[in-house]
């Protein structure tokens, strides 16, 4: 039977659990999709917890706004899609009915595009919410162009790195905002043509100096609270503030800083909308083709670890998204290891059921550990140190196979 992820009350981590139901057959106009993975966000939290902003109706309310698998039925009247086509679903509103955190989820045919190639399904799991975000915040609402500075707050987040790859490949200039300096090699590494680290730089100072003394074009807030008021004043006249998000639950002040334009970014606003999809995918195909555009997965749990993932993304422990897989991933995985012991560096192509021990894929020069065993399922990879990117990495020689499933070969681990 498949599985689905529900709570019943509101509340933390713990609500979630897993049960097994029947898919639903798609309507007139619908898809059904199976899931392969999805992507944990804030707004999932913010719906378990009951802290809004949508109204989620209990018992038995589902998760997730976004996520990635294939076409498994068609509904009567759809057309341009077929079963077994990889798709990624690009809005899913009424999320606590049809959400994402499930082996299949049926939906409008309108709500799922295809799948960007090139991208792995960890990252295709993980591309849309914040890329469409970030695109729609700085592109549609702010109108982005070349040579603008672009303040972003939370840049270490998953909306705030999309923003600092999409202004790159527009050639804006992002300016990066972490709380922390520590994070400042990683944020210069994703793209920021500078950071700012407010544990010890003055945002308004570090902004002017950046800029010539001319201050950003374009502040995209993410975090809100009090914080804010350090925004406007690096904003040059006449700036663009688009707020996007509220990391900091405490209130926000009126900006009273003016002259300055002021937009609220709300997803659904765009993303219900097909035209504005096409252009938000053309841009993100592009970005995905050029290289310029690439989701950082952080960390990975699987379906029956999904409470984890919630208390992972609860701690701020997260560094790039976290993505949960659904059952197993549809290719084997397969690499090779250097070095001969058990995990000690490896490549691979796509997540996989490691051997207990250390691990670092080179290519995205990442690192992490497999930290636990599980009887019966293998043991799976979970991360730490800057989070695990198991994906896409260099080539696999002949024969060296990652075994994916129990009992299988591990080359190096004999
Ligand atoms: N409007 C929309 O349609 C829309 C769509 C998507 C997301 N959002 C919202 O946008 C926000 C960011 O989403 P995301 O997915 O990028 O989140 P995320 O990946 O969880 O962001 C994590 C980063 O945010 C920073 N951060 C966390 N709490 C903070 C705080 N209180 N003050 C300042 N910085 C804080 C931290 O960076 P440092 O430690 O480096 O400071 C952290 O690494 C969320 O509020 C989300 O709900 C809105």
């Amino acid at each position: 039977m498949p599985r689905v992820v529900v709570f019943d009350e509101f509340g933390g981590p713990d609500v979630l659990h897993v049960v097994d139901e029947p898919a639903a057959p798609p309507a007139v106009g619908e898809v059904r999709v199976r899931i392969e993975a999805f992507a944990v966000n804030p707004l999932d939290q913010m719906m378990r917890s009951g802290t809004g902003p949508a109204i989620v109706p209990l018992p038995h309310a589902r998760l997730g706004v976004e996520g990635t698998g294939v076409v498994d039925a068609l509904g009567p009247g759809v057309t341009g899609l077929a079963i077994g086509d990889p798709v990624i679903l690009t809005a899913i509103p009424d999320a606590s009915v049809r959400g994402s955190y499930a082996e299949y989820t049926t939906v409008p045919a309108s709500r799922v595009i295809a799948r960007p190639a090139g991208l792995t399904v960890t990252e295709a799991a993980a591309v849309w919410v914040a890329y469409s975000t970030a695109y729609g915040a700085l592109v549609e609402k702010a109108g982005m162009r070349p040579g603008d500075h672009v303040l972003i707050t939370a840049a270490s987040g998953g909306v705030g790195r999309a923003a600092m790859q999409i202004a790159s490949q527009i050639g804006a200039v992002p300016i990066a905002i972490t709380r922390h300096s520590a994070k400042k090699d990683a944020l210069l590494s994703a793209g920021a043509a500078a950071v700012i680290a407010t544990d010890h730089a003055d945002i308004a100072d570090a902004v002017r100096r950046h800029t010539g003394g001319a201050g950003a074009d374009i502040v995209l807030d993410v975090v809100m609270g009090p914080g804010q008021q350090d925004l406007l004043k690096a904003a040059r006249p006449g700036a663009t503030l688009v707020v996007a998000g509220f990391l900091d639950p405490r209130p926000t002040p009126f900006p009273a800083v003016a002259p300055l334009t002021i937009y609220r970014y709300r997803s659904f606003d765009h993303t219900l909308d097909a035209v504005v999809v096409k252009r938000m995918a053309a841009f993100l195909n592009a970005g995905v083709r050029l290289g310029t555009l690439r989701p950082a997965v952080g960390q990975v749990f699987a379906l029956d670890d999904v409470v984890e993932a919630h208390r992972y993304l609860e701690e701020g422990r997260h560094d790039g998204k976290i993505v949960v897989t659904v059952g197993r991933l549809p290719q084997p995985a397969r690499g090779h290891l250097e070095g001969g012991s058990r995990g000690q560096r490896l490549h691979l192509d796509e997540l996989a059921v490691l051997p207990l021990g250390d691990v670092a894929g080179r290519d995205r020069g990442v690192r992490g550990r497999v930290e636990r065993d599980q009887p019966g399922d293998g043991p799976r990879v979970g991360a730490r140190d800057g989070g695990v990117e198991l994906a896409r990495a260099g080539a696999a020689g002949p024969g060296e196979r990652v075994g994916q499933h129990p009992g299988e070969a591990w080359p190096g681990s004999r």
